[in-house]
């Protein structure tokens, strides 16, 4: 079956309170608007999305990551509201999908469900305790008789609380037909798109509701909304990996970006954050540890550890407090509270306490090249660019700032001197 989706995505969002687009918000990683993109993609190949309100920004950012979506700018001023959205929107399929650009939990099964059956018009429905701020929708027998808008209710009608959810399947000839009917005479002065449910009816058309989840279809509107849909999203994220085998300790504690994968056995303790395209095969993250865009196999990190983005950690320890940056390490171990950045360090080698990677000057990052067996003592600074050979050993405390060759030991250490009784000189005698 072939359709096209239309994401409706002009509104102000002014409930955010954000210079941000309200759909630029992100959720698990990804902004809601792309949530609902990846949901309509499962479905079709015709996806236009509708702007107004910051359009130049948001479709950048919807180019950026996608091809192949059609834009149209909503005539705001002239013809405002969800009916005044589909003024002049062109599509290929018979069949068109209808759903707002702020349902980022919505599924493309869910949508699918939507565009079954043989109604002229499928239209999703909630049935809600509190349906206030919804449309109304006024079901006769099986069927919808009409939308109506919370400002537009009599008040017999506001009592009613099957509401409209927002996401419709409709005929193209229809909107071809309706669209160009519908008018502004309504309690907001704006072009309402549920009005053409009405248009349907009294031409005979069937008008069939599709009960739906409210916990999908529900709308984000609000920083408080925002922060719901994320808790949703994070417990399906969390779902999903644990029945593919990840060991959660405390899962509530834990967040994971809907980018990010798992393979084998992973093992995540309670507080941990995996952040952007993570990948994780084998892996034992200890507590409160930070993942971000990194690739991490056969390794156990933290407790208190932060992979930061494009680091590749292979066969290796991590311990407390030890940040790594874009560094590529293969079976190492760094037990203890260091900074590891722009480096390269092969297996065999053990980086101290407290050692750090001097990798920028002011103005520019510098690489630290780190061979096999290398033994770098505590509180060592490896000042970049430096390259440290094979079986290299660095006394505690040194600090490297020329290349050190196979075999050698390095050791900078300013001699230690006494001075005897000088406590009882400068205490006195007790
Ligand atoms: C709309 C429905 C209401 C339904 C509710 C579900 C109408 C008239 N009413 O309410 O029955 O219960 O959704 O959430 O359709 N948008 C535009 N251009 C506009 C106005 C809105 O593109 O001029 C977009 C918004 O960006 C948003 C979507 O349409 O994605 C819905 O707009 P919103 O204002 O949230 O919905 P309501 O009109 O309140
Ligand atoms: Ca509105």
């Amino acid at each position: 079956m072939s359709i096209s989706v239309v994401i409706l995505a002009a509104g102000q969002g002014t409930r955010m309170k954000s210079t941000t687009p309200k759909v630029l918000h992100s959720i698990s990683g990804k902004p809601m608007l792309f949530h609902a993109i990846d949901a309509a993609q499962m479905l079709c190949d015709d996806i236009t999305v509708v702007l107004f309100h910051q359009a130049e920004r948001i479709q950048k950012e919807i180019e950026a990551h996608y091809e192949n979506i059609t834009f149209h700018r909503q005539n705001v001023q002239e013809f405002p509201g969800t009916g005044g959205a589909m003024k002049g929107v062109y599509v290929k399929h018979d069949k068109v999908l209808i759903l707002n650009g702020d349902m980022p939990l919505v599924t493309h099964e869910s949508l699918l469900s939507l565009t079954q059956g043989d109604a002229h018009i499928n239209m999703s429905v909630i049935k809600l305790k509190n349906p206030s701020g919804y449309g109304r929708v006024v079901i006769d027998e099986e069927n919808v008789r009409e939308i109506v808008e919370e400002k537009d209710c009599t008040p017999e009608q506001k009592k009613i609380q099957t509401v409209n959810a927002g996401v419709y399947c409709v005929q193209k000839e229809l909107l071809e037909r309706y669209i160009p009917q519908l008018n502004n005479d309504n309690a907001q002065a704006e072009y309402y798109l549920t009005d053409i449910i009405k248009m349907a009816v009294d031409e005979g058309k069937i008008v069939h509701p599709v009960y739906v989840a409210e916990e999908e279809f529900k709308g984000v509107n609000s920083k408080l909304d925002l922060a719901h849909a994320e808790e949703i999203m994070q417990t399906r994220i969390r779902n999903k990996w644990m029945k593919e085998g990840v060991t959660m300790r405390l899962p509530q504690t834990i967040y994971i970006d809907v980018q990010a994968t798992f393979e084998g056995e992973c093992m995540l303790e309670n507080g941990v954050s995996i952040h952007g395209k993570s990948h994780l095969v084998n892996t034992h993250i200890k507590a409160q540890s930070v993942i971000e865009d990194s690739l991490i196999e056969n390794s156990d990190i933290g407790p208190m550890g932060r992979i930061r983005p494009h680091s590749k950690i292979i066969g290796t320890h991590i311990g407390n407090f030890v940040e790594v940056k874009k560094s590529n390490l293969n079976g190492v171990k760094a037990g203890h509270l260091s900074y590891i950045g722009d480096a390269t360090i092969e297996e065999g080698s053990n980086i101290g306490a407290g050692v750090i990677t001097c990798n920028y000057d002011g103005k520019r990052k510098y690489q630290t090249i780190i061979g096999r067996n290398v033994f770098v003592g505590s509180d060592t600074q490896l000042v970049a660019p430096v390259t440290i050979e094979d079986d290299v050993m660095i006394a505690a405390g040194t600090t490297v700032n020329k290349n050190i060759k196979k075999g050698e030991l390095a050791i900078s250490r300013t001699p230690l001197k006494t001075i005897q009784n000088f406590f009882y000189k400068f205490f006195g005698d007790k």
